[in-house]
């Protein structure tokens, strides 16, 4: 795949010069993976960075662009678009299934999010990893992938891209990083994939790590961030492209689905281009309408991610101290909690998940049903990143495409209950909730020893 005549065509405007720490990049381009220091960025800071634009008649938010087709002057100037001599770099647009001015707005944003060059937006966060994971690797192409993974991508890596595309995976525990190594064929591989913080197990990648070996063997590494919006930001700690299902936390109201791809500006690039880019080709296309409303609440997502955080570890710490099996990686028994303090920007917390091991399917839905109808501590539904609490038993839904031996495999407990903890209302509000839930699993004996 090569880098396209217009590198720097979806630099993320002004941003990128102020994220600063230069040293990291060069270090990463000598081949040396640089672990960002915690203290030296802030991905809200990047974010304000970023350009702002303002509407056709002056208003503080941006006009929204919603056309199909774009005018031009004169059809020179729409011959010149159409050989990629003029672009969306000086304001020019051909048809939004390519670029369209307000999605790429978003994808600044997206960019500044992340601390990469450029980034654009799909119809959905499985739109941007298979048109990601297809632009990465041609016919015949190996990944290694983690063996936790969200259920829609595992499916995708073991059953879909093997027959549709003669494109195979390995799965493997990232966690071992020498297995990771053994994985990778020199030659043949071209991606490792993994998310940061795995759905539904809350494991922590070790990113650096993983992308010193990867990039040793000139394998590309595309994270998963859905589960840590600011909380981690992959792409400085060496990925080399990050995807998001900005349906979750980013737009935080469970009404859109979306997604985004952000990397370097060529590789953005690339997936746009007429004869061989799967987003141009493939049309996996944002509307620019819910590009508006997203980049209103990029906004407060720091803020946001704040308060998931804060509730979640409160509450994981709490039901840790009433004997329940919780999972969260910001409390100090997570396994990767120091791993995770070391990787994390400073002040988002340890992100919005916590899981709670109820050992059984059957118990796991006695308590979402408690929390839901008699406690009303959240809804009964998959997804995450909502203001409000959404619980789901992962084994017989989200994960539901895993085997149970894949389930096994990848840490999933029949009776995982995963819980997306929301912050509306106050945090003793919900805990009286909580803890009345749990008083009723005791009270039935449903309660297991820690
Ligand atoms: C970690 C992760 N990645 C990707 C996706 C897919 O995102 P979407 O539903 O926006 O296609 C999900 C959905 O739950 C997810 O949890």
């Amino acid at each position: 795949m090569a880098d396209t005549q217009r590198p720097s065509f979806l630099l993320a405007g002004g941003a990128v010069e102020e994220r600063g720490d230069l040293k990291e990049i060069i270090q990463k381009k000598s081949g040396k993976v640089a672990v960002a220091s915690p203290w030296e960025w802030d991905p809200a800071a990047s974010i304000a960075s970023a350009r702002h634009e303002f509407g056709e008649h002056g208003g503080v938010n941006m006009s929204i662009e919603a056309s199909a087709t774009f005018s031009f002057m004169d059809s020179e100037t729409m011959r010149r678009m159409f050989t990629g001599e003029l672009g969306p770099d000086r304001d020019f647009f051909i048809y939004s299934r390519s670029f369209n001015p307000t999605v790429l707005n978003l994808g600044r944003l997206m960019a500044a999010l992340e601390g990469t060059e450029a980034a654009y937006c799909t119809a959905s966060g499985m739109a941007a990893i298979s048109s990601v994971l297809m632009q990465l690797c041609g016919s015949g192409g190996h990944i290694v992938a983690s063996s936790a993974l969200y259920g829609g991508s595992h499916a995708l890596l073991s059953h879909f891209l093997p027959k549709a595309c003669n494109i195979t995976t390995t799965m493997v525990d990232i966690g071992d990083v020498s297995a990771v190594k053994n994985a990778i064929v020199e030659g043949k591989t071209k991606v490792l994939y993994f998310e940061a913080i795995s759905n539904p197990t809350l494991t922590v990648a070790n990113i650096p790590e993983l992308s010193r070996v990867a990039n040793e063997k000139g394998v590309k590494v595309v994270v998963d961030n859905t589960f840590a919006p600011m909380v981690l930001s992959p792409a400085r700690l060496g990925a080399d492209v990050v995807v998001h299902s900005i349906t979750k936390f980013i737009s935080g109201a469970a009404d859109i689905i979306a997604g985004a791809v952000c990397g370097p500006a060529w590789f953005v690039n690339s997936m746009m281009d007429m004869h061989h880019g799967t987003l141009m080709l493939l049309g996996p296309t944002m509307n620019p309408k819910l590009a508006f409303e997203l980049c209103e609440r990029m906004q407060h997502l720091g803020l946001r991610m704040k308060e998931h955080g804060a509730r979640a570890l409160a509450f994981a710490g709490r039901l840790k101290k009433l004997g329940l099996r919780v999972i969260y990686p910001g409390l100090e028994d997570h396994p990767q909690h120091q791993l995770l303090k070391s990787m994390a920007n400073k002040e988002y917390g340890y992100g919005g998940l916590l899981c709670v091991d109820m050992e059984t399917e059957e118990k796991a839905n006695r308590f979402m049903n408690i929390l839901q109808n008699d406690a009303h501590f959240g809804f009964i539904a998959v997804s995450l990143g909502y203001y409000e609490t959404l619980m789901s038993c992962s084994g017989s839904t989200t994960s539901s495409e895993l085997s149970s031996e894949e389930q096994r495999l990848a840490g999933i407990s029949p009776g995982l209950v995963r819980i997306s903890v929301g912050y509306v209302g106050t945090l003793e509000q919900r805990w009286s909730q909580l803890e009345k839930a749990v008083c009723h699993l005791k009270e039935h004996g449903l309660l297991l020893k820690n």
